[in-house]
């Protein structure tokens, strides 16, 4: 029995020929042409002007909220069913963040519960197109332009995902993506903050390499603290590669995900993430929450079942309020989250890599539907 991972990264065009001449020329710290080239690819193919690569989606997240100058004393609203690393970012700016419950059809934070949370201390709001799909950033513009706040996507998932016709990284004043090995486009670790704003891009510029003057000879004087932040060049070259067939591993993603839900729908008992109005869905993972009652398992049988069957998965994020870090952090960790709560105890992801083949999620959906008891258990 051959086993389905739960991603791997898919390679398929000039990343090794960029990586070898990288390699071979020696450029193989964060001088070289791929790291530009890269940037400008990346930022060309999101519909924004600048791409500052750095070396991961967290660190791309907290280059972007200090070039906002976010910083102690300032409150950041997240979701609350997230990736721990879009809290922690705002934890390293010294901020803290705000959580809000997900809206339960999305997954995504929901926009209707978060004017109750914005306070005299809130700076910006910062949505997560969970899984792919994109946030409703239309009303989420209103509410930052009604109360004066910065508005920053954490796209880290979404390469590529639109909402009204728009890309991830073009909804708001700066967004932030990673590139981790799992994501729609990967450079193995890697992340880029994205911007139309020209002093945004400055300010990510300065701060990301330790705050070296950008236009000045080293004097060795740094008149800011910064961060080493820079992306190797032979990173930038795997990057530029997959940059080039961007269209088509986005393309791959929304066609297997289309297959899921296809095969999945009609089983009872199996939540599947709706897609936003108005937005176009990009299907990093293919999540599922099971409601044991319909089902007849719960889902810790079902992922189990899996594994014994060869199926790779993972189990949802854990809502942010109930992490003890950020509750040592001294952000407010009370409150309901309903929605986020479901997923987290309900939720897992099935395999959802570019290299999928039809007979792979075909396979993975036998097993779910053969396995479901609905019999009156
Ligand atoms: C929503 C979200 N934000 C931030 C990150 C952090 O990205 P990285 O793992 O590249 O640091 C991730 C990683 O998957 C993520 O899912």
């Amino acid at each position: 029995m051959s086993q389905i991972p739960v991603c791997s990264p898919l390679l398929s065009g000039n990343e090794l020929a960029y990586v070898t001449e990288a390699v071979s020329t020696g450029w193989i710290s964060s001088s070289g042409k791929y790291v530009a080239k890269f940037e400008k690819a990346f930022a060309a193919w999101c519909g924004v002007r600048h791409g500052i690569a750095v070396c991961n989606g967290t660190v791309a997240l907290h280059l972007a909220l200090a070039a906002l100058g976010i910083g102690p004393g300032d409150e950041v609203i997240i979701p609350d069913f997230t990736m721990i690393a879009s809290a922690f970012a705002v934890c390293y700016t010294g901020a803290k963040p705000v959580f809000v419950d997900a809206e339960a059809a999305t997954w995504n934070m929901d926009v209707a519960l978060v004017e109750e949370k914005i306070t005299l201390r809130t700076k910006a709001i910062m949505p997560v197109h969970i899984f792919g799909n994109p946030c409703d950033m239309a009303s989420l513009r209103h509410l930052a332009g009604k109360h004066n706040l910065a508005l920053l996507e954490d796209a880290a998932e979404a390469h590529g995902a639109e909402f009204a016709g728009v890309k991830a990284g073009a909804l708001s004043t700066i967004a932030a993506f990673s590139f981790f090995a799992n994501k729609n486009i990967t450079t193995g670790e890697g992340g880029m903050v994205v911007t139309d704003d020209d002093a945004l891009a400055e300010a990510c510029r300065y701060y990301k390499n330790l705050c070296f003057p950008l236009d000045a000879p080293r004097t060795y004087l740094h008149a800011d603290i910064g961060f080493n932040y820079r992306l190797s060049n032979l990173h930038a070259a795997l990057g530029l590669a997959q940059v080039e067939k961007a269209d088509y591993y986005r393309e791959l993603r929304i066609r297997h995900g289309l297959q899921y839900r296809e095969q999945l729908s009609e089983i009872p008992g199996l939540v599947l993430q709706q897609d936003q109005p108005d937005g176009k869905n990009v299907f990093w993972m293919n999540g599922l929450a099971v409601r044991p009652e319909e089902y007849g398992r719960t889902r810790d049988e079902l992922v189990a079942h899996l594994a014994e069957s060869g199926v790779e998965t993972r189990l949802f994020f854990n809502g942010m309020h109930r992490q003890s870090a950020l509750q040592k952090f001294g952000c407010d960790c009370s409150g309901s989250y309903p929605a986020s709560d479901f997923l987290a105890d309900h939720g897992f992801y099935l395999p959802s890599g570019s290299g999928l083949r039809d007979e792979d999620i075909e396979r993975v959906c036998g097993v779910i539907r053969v396995f479901a008891c609905t019999d009156g258990r």
